[in-house]
């Protein structure tokens, strides 16, 4: 197989859509510069919206192509597998009400086939399955007949894996994804429709047919004029290219992994890059960060404790602490730079234009967050003998309020010495401080840090919402098992057996966007447990509450123990819930991760 590089399949990329009337534009900032909906731009038809939906691409052209800068934070706990990243480019080509089917599953399978050379008896497309509002795409499979793929190897899949959509309303239609088998040791199964659940089935690329417009009443209307909206994970497809498993395996990442083992004395590293041990992960999580606060504060994001500049403080804290765990006891992110901006540089000028800019801003905070840490972590050590087995609330929140230590920061550190941490207690702990503290209003207190920030208490009061939305939709067995909320995205694990369906997600989330439409008060009453048990309210850790609780009133859709802080009206939620994963945490429970996308204007 030739050896095929970001760069490579990057110039290949952009040199086919030449040739087939594509304007190749350059990539935009990840900053979404006219949708409030979102932090970053996650995929490349993010920054073309205006013009799939109509207006003309100040190109002039109907043909786009480009590689994305994109930026995901919903998985962060995942960085450090073989395909999570937080940074990664996509490759895309845009039809703005031009070609349609007819050119793209040809041109699709040239590429794959011609370009990159894949070897068609390891390659596999699903296809959309049909549903109440929209058609079987038997128009695709027999395209991809045509070009000599084999029926069996053309799976029908359902809304899940093949409808796509920009949001609950708006542009959407059918995908047709492309797959390829990775294992070389095994020949790819002929029975796609069979087999596409199994692993070694890549994803490689998803060509989107947007092809209808959902209204405010569900209801499909179909374009005028239908759009093409493609994407490839760059580092990805190289990966599955050169017949690696994990994108770290790639040139993305060859020369910062290698500047980073060197930084840390630990070339040893190296040798199994993908390894499973602590130290490889920390090893791949700094080199996903680094290359993704490069990108950031390129685009002009500096630290800060809300929106983007959080995120960015949350992944360079993150990387920090895991250079720690490597031995770095000073500031190194910076050091690391240069080799972010040797393999982006030349693609993405802003990078090595700014270096220097980058390593200052990088730096600065570094070094805050190392004074911080070095305080936290001592204490926190010297505290040890004493936990069993659990930080308590009071000691989670001591670590905050005196040392700044993050609460997720405090779980990851409990974690490696294999204690869990009490956060219904902390919340508990953080609310009584609050009260004490008289003149604490939210920004007061806060003080900057991650629990208190207003979107994680959307999120918060959200997560009511959505336990109570699930036990309505799947039934009373419905129990909490753990939760984990950040400015971006609410964590819920629940108890329950099967996979939710479409049907059950959309019920949900249809129940929590009733709850914030409908405006309702919140209101908080201290109480004893039993009295709160009494009036029939939720809380699942009687253990660890102490014999007076607060507890949550959200009108009719929500009442529960908890230590707050929540917002005083569920319409401040101020956006609607979207059920942006669903997937099993283990026996009997599963693991939802919800959102809230606010209203596009
Ligand atoms: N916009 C499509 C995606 O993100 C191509 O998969």
């Amino acid at each position: 197989m030739m050896l095929h590089t970001t760069d490579s399949v990057r110039q290949l990329w952009n040199a086919f859509w030449t040739r087939k009337g594509h304007t190749i534009i350059p990539s935009a900032s990840v900053l979404p510069a006219d949708d409030p909906s979102a932090l970053f731009h996650n995929s490349g038809m993010h920054p073309l919206v205006p013009y799939l939906n109509g207006a003309p691409h100040p190109t002039g052209s109907v043909r786009l192509a480009n590689a994305q800068k994109c930026i995901r934070t919903i998985d962060l706990e995942e960085v450090g597998d073989a395909t999570h990243l937080t940074f990664f480019e996509m490759l895309g080509n845009w039809s703005l009400g031009d070609y349609f089917k007819q050119e793209q599953i040809p041109w699709c399978y040239a590429f794959l086939t011609q370009e990159l050379q894949l070897d068609p008896q390891r390659l596999a497309f699903s296809v959309f399955a049909g549903n109440d509002a929209a058609p079987r795409d038997e128009e695709s499979a027999q395209l991809w007949r045509a070009q000599g793929v084999s029926q069996a190897r053309i799976a029908y899949l359902g809304e899940d894996d093949n409808w796509w959509a920009k949001g609950d309303t708006g542009l959407c239609g059918p995908d047709t994804e492309m797959f390829y088998w990775k294992d070389s040791t095994t020949p790819a199964p002929e029975n796609f429709q069979q087999t596409h659940d199994d692993d070694r089935w890549v994803e490689v690329w998803n060509s989107v047919f947007m092809t209808f417009n959902r209204e405010e009443d569900r209801r499909l209307t179909p374009l005028a004029k239908k759009n093409i909206d493609t994407g490839a994970g760059l580092e990805r497809l190289v990966a599955v290219l050169n017949g690696k498993t994990s994108v770290y395996e790639t040139d993305a990442f060859s020369g910062i992994l290698t500047q980073l083992a060197r930084t840390c004395g630990r070339e040893d590293l190296l040798q199994a890059v993908t390894a499973e041990t602590d130290d490889h992960y920390s090893l791949r999580i700094l080199a996903d960060h680094t290359r993704t606060a490069a990108v950031l504060v390129a685009d002009g994001v500096t630290p800060s404790n809300t929106a983007q500049g959080y995120i960015l403080r949350r992944i360079l804290r993150r990387a920090s602490r895991h250079g720690r765990k490597l031995g770095l006891t000073e500031p190194f992110i910076a050091r690391i730079l240069p080799a972010v901006s040797e393999k982006l540089g030349p693609v993405y000028p802003d990078i090595s234009e700014q270096l220097e800019h980058l390593q200052t801003v990088v730096d600065k905070e570094e070094r805050l967050f190392l004074q911080t840490l070095e305080r936290g972590e001592k204490e926190f050590l010297k505290r040890l003998p004493e936990l069993q087995g659990v930080v308590d609330g009071p000691t989670a929140f001591h670590l905050y309020e005196t040392y700044g230590y993050p609460l997720e920061l405090t779980q990851e550190m409990a974690a490696e010495h294999g204690l869990s941490v009490d956060t219904a207690g902390f919340a508990m702990a953080e609310e009584a401080h609050r009260e004490l503290s008289r003149t604490a209003s939210v920004g007061q207190f806060s003080g900057g840090l991650a629990d208190n920030d207003p979107e994680t208490i959307k999120l918060h009061t959200t997560t009511h919402l959505l336990q109570e939305g699930l036990r309505q939709v799947l039934g009373p067995h419905v129990q909490q098992t753990g939760q984990h909320i950040t400015p971006e995205r609410t964590r819920f694990d629940f108890t329950h057996n099967e996979k939710l369906t479409p049907e059950e997600i959309a019920a949900v989330e249809t129940w929590v966007n009733d709850a914030i439409a409908a405006a309702c008060p919140i209101t908080m009453e201290e109480m004893p447990l039993e009295q709160a048990y009494a009036q029939g309210a939720l809380g699942w850790f009687r253990d660890k509450y102490g014999a007076v609780v607060r507890v949550y009133f959200m009108g009719p859709w929500s009442t529960e123990i908890c230590g707050g802080p929540h917002l005083s009206n569920t319409a401040q939620v101020g956006g609607r819930f979207r059920i942006a994963k669903e997937e099993s945490s283990g026996a009997g429970k599963r693991r939802i991760k919800g959102v809230i996308v606010l209203e596009e204007s």
